[in-house]
């Protein structure tokens, strides 16, 4: 059977890279993967300092059990343009950084050691797809995913195709195309098992040429995918052949996906697309986030947004946010490499192998709903997006084609019209908020004259760029836009739904964002902590999965311009609130369901129409505490207070998870945050914090920060050993905290 092994460890990172490195083991530190050649500082630093060459080597050992075998590594992703040696011979190059590449060794391979030395280049090459001009995110450098070790026979397999033709039908059939690596007589088998591994039916079939189709049929009482019953299925194939036995298996689900001009279906079900776009980048790690990060982003989407769709803008990602959106049931849009630029013809031919890297990697996800096969917001190129489109049609007959673009008119040669609508607050003047558009009519964008399938794929980001720690009238503008889009896309039958820009803020270049090399544009800071506008997408999430009750305010009375916090936006998904202020009698208030009235759950929102200035209005008087309650079907779900006189009173420390894995360099969030005496975030306190950890493992980023806007960010990450680990954060204003990780 074939060996998978991890092959992350042992790494010899060094600097640069000459002819010479190839043959030589340099010095250099010892690293496991996933790496970041370059640990940057969380904000202002110089870009330009990983645009270069490093080298990653390793020794390995010709093993008695390599031979009659098929040696090869599998690199998930390097950034970029890697060039691989074996004892100084160059044998495989990869010049795209998103996309898995194999090398064959075998043959290769000397008795003893053999020096395995990989160049990686973080320069900006403007051959490869995204580079050759501007990109408003950074690519970073380094081997930032997982390398593997595999071991097969000789003629292995390749890759499996599988599709379920007659999802929706009681009796089901699965279909396996498998790929081998090259023809040979064997026979193949595949079993197809439910999520806890019980058979439940296999075929047969004899290997013929380097592609044969299995087919299994009639299946009953197997259960569709769903994003709110997301059922896995596995299917394992193997190849017999003289020389052996190789297995393949990969999970899949049963379930069928349709854009239309009149709605996105799954299942045939109407479903509005609800989400946002998502970077794979971290503060201090850049890409080289590990599998525990990846798969935070994914639940972080789904349940803390309520999101049900996310955009992997602008590139493929991690197989394990991947893997965590098949099992939870979040929707993916995902498409390949490219920022508004189009290069010359090789980088043209790399960018259409993108499009074949991208869908043979992920075709079985049945997460995945759309393939993104233009440079998104690039200009018309119609022999390159023919192209693109053609190849992604014939290697998946099963999933559209969307091609993210920002100008009207242009050719739609995809099955959906994708769309970057920033239309909302383009022309936005005092006093005229509450005429301004949210989208254009798909009509207008796409100058067609019937219908087609429309998604718009980005709105707000630059538009207005915020801050988790800007003022709080900003923060109410900022969570306004998004609710603006929401409850548009919602009502427009045109639409199939929307991602917004975006998850979180992120790392970009000077030439963007706000001088300090961050883009302002998420809905939460780079370390997933919220700003209000997250409450406006968690509060469209059924209160059966959690209630949402969060006021759009730091409670103050001196906060805003004049003063007082109307109007005061409820981020809710109550039936209605009640906001008592100090010992007065509580006011009752609904939603808004005239100003959003397509949401399912619209805001509350106070102003001088339903409550009383005098109370919540402006500077003169005394402030008090609030309290504020949120009721469903008449009973009273969840309460929160609000300090008049808010003093730093506790310190949290809430880390992600405390059991850790050893030797796989499990990185884990942890959040800091500064409460005051209600519980709640102290929206300006930026104290300085100093952090230790005893034990096998590490800080990754400074050992003293500061609280930016109530929290502070970090990530623990275990070491090598078994045993536990303890963080301590000391800050002036709170008594000491700790949490103690376990490592097993
Ligand atoms: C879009 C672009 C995104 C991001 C966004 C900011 O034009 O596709 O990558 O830059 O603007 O709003």
């Amino acid at each position: 059977m074939r060996k998978v092994l991890n092959f992350n460890a042992g790494w010899v990172f060094s600097e640069g890279f000459d002819a010479e490195a190839a043959n030589t083991l340099r010095d250099g530190e010892t690293v496991r993967l996933p790496h970041t050649a370059v640990e940057l500082p969380f904000n202002y630093f110089d870009e330009t300092c990983y645009q270069r060459a490093f080298t990653y080597q390793k020794l390995i050992a010709k093993e008695e059990s390599f031979s009659g075998k098929r040696v090869t590594l599998v690199f998930d992703a390097a950034m970029a343009d890697s060039v691989v040696y074996l004892n100084g011979t160059e044998i495989a190059a990869h010049k795209d950084g998103y996309t898995p590449f194999e090398v064959e060794i075998g043959s290769h391979l000397q008795d003893g050691d053999n020096l395995l030395t990989v160049k990686i280049d973080g320069s900006e090459n403007p051959e490869i797809p995204p580079f050759g001009n501007v990109i408003d995110y950074l690519t970073f450098a380094g081997i930032y995913r997982d390398v593997w070790l595999k071991i097969t026979t000789p003629v292995a397999i390749d890759n499996v195709k599988i599709e379920t033709p007659d999802a929706l039908s009681a009796r089901k059939t699965v279909t396996a195309d498998v790929f081998l690596t090259e023809a040979t007589a064997g026979t193949l088998r595949a079993k197809l098992s439910d999520a806890d591994g019980k058979e439940i039916a296999t075929a047969e079939a004899a290997a013929s040429g380097t592609k044969t189709r299995l087919s299994i049929e009639g299946l009953e009482g197997l259960e569709l995918w769903d994003i709110d019953s997301p059922t896995l299925y596995t299917l394992s194939v193997t190849l017999q052949t003289e020389a052996g036995t190789d297995a393949f298996s990969s999970r899949f689900g049963f379930r069928t996906v349709s854009f239309a001009a009149d709605g996105f279906r799954l299942n045939d079900r109407p479903l509005k697309l609800r989400g946002l776009n998502r970077h794979q980048s971290w503060p201090y790690l850049g890409y080289a986030m590990g599998r525990r990060g990846q798969e935070k982003d994914a639940d972080i989407l789904k349940y803390e947004l309520a999101c049900n769709v996310a955009r992997t803008s602008h590139y493929p990602q991690s197989k394990y946010f991947l893997d965590r959106c098949d099992e939870i049931g979040l929707l993916v849009f995902e498409e390949i490499p490219g920022w508004q630029h189009i290069g010359g013809e090789a980088w043209k031919l790399e960018s259409i192998e993108n499009v074949r890297r991208m869908i043979t990697r992920d075709w079985n996800h049945p997460s995945i709903i759309i393939w993104g096969v233009r440079i998104n917001e690039s200009a018309d190129d119609h022999d390159f997006y023919a192209e693109t489109n053609r190849l992604a049609h014939e290697l998946d007959a099963t999933r559209q084609t969307g091609g993210v673009r920002c100008i009207e008119n242009s050719e739609l040669l995809e099955d959906v019209y994708t769309m970057n609508d920033f239309v909302l607050g383009d022309e936005e003047q005092p006093g005229r908020n509450e005429a301004r558009r949210s989208t254009r009519s798909q009509k207008q964008v796409t100058g067609l004259s019937k219908n087609v399938p429309y998604m718009i794929t980005e709105y707000n980001g630059h538009m207005y760029p915020t801050k988790r720690f800007d003022q709080e009238s900003r923060q109410a503008e900022h969570v306004t836009r998004h609710l603006q889009m929401m409850n548009a896309i919602a009502g427009d039958p045109d639409i199939v739904g929307g991602t917004g820009w975006c998850m979180f803020d992120y790392n970009t270049h000077h030439d963007f964002g706000s001088g300090d090399r961050i883009c302002y544009h998420g809905v939460m800071d780079m370390h997933r902590e919220p700003k209000f506008a997250a409450y406006a997408y968690a509060s469209q999430g059924d209160p059966d999965k959690g209630v949402v009750l969060q006021p759009v305010t730091f409670w103050a009375r001196g906060e805003r311009n004049i003063g007082g916090v109307l109007p005061l936006i409820i981020l809710t998904n109550c039936d209605y609130i009640e906001l008592a202020v100090g010992d007065s009698a509580p006011k009752r208030v609904e939603p808004d369901r005239t100003t959003y009235p397509h949401l399912a759950h619209p805001p509350v929102i106070l102003d001088t129409t339903n409550v009383s200035a005098e109370e919540f209005g402006d500077w003169g008087r005394q402030w008090f505490d609030g309290t504020l309650t949120g009721y469903i079907e008449g009973k009273p779900v969840k309460t929160m207070k609000l300090s008049g006189n808010p003093i730093p009173t506790t310190m949290e420390i809430a880390p992600d998870a405390t059991a850790l894995r050893a030797g796989e360099k499990d990185c884990v969030r942890v959040i800091l945050r500064a409460l005051d005496q209600c519980g709640n975030v102290m929206a300006f306190f930026d104290e300085p914090v100093s952090l230790s950890l005893e034990g096998d493992g590490r800080i990754v980023g400074p050992e003293i920060t500061s609280f930016r806007g109530g929290s502070a960010g970090l990530y623990v990450e275990a070491g090598d050993a078994a045993g536990t680990l303890t963080l301590t954060a000391r800050c002036p204003a709170f008594a000491d905290g700790t949490v103690t990780f376990t490592i097993s």
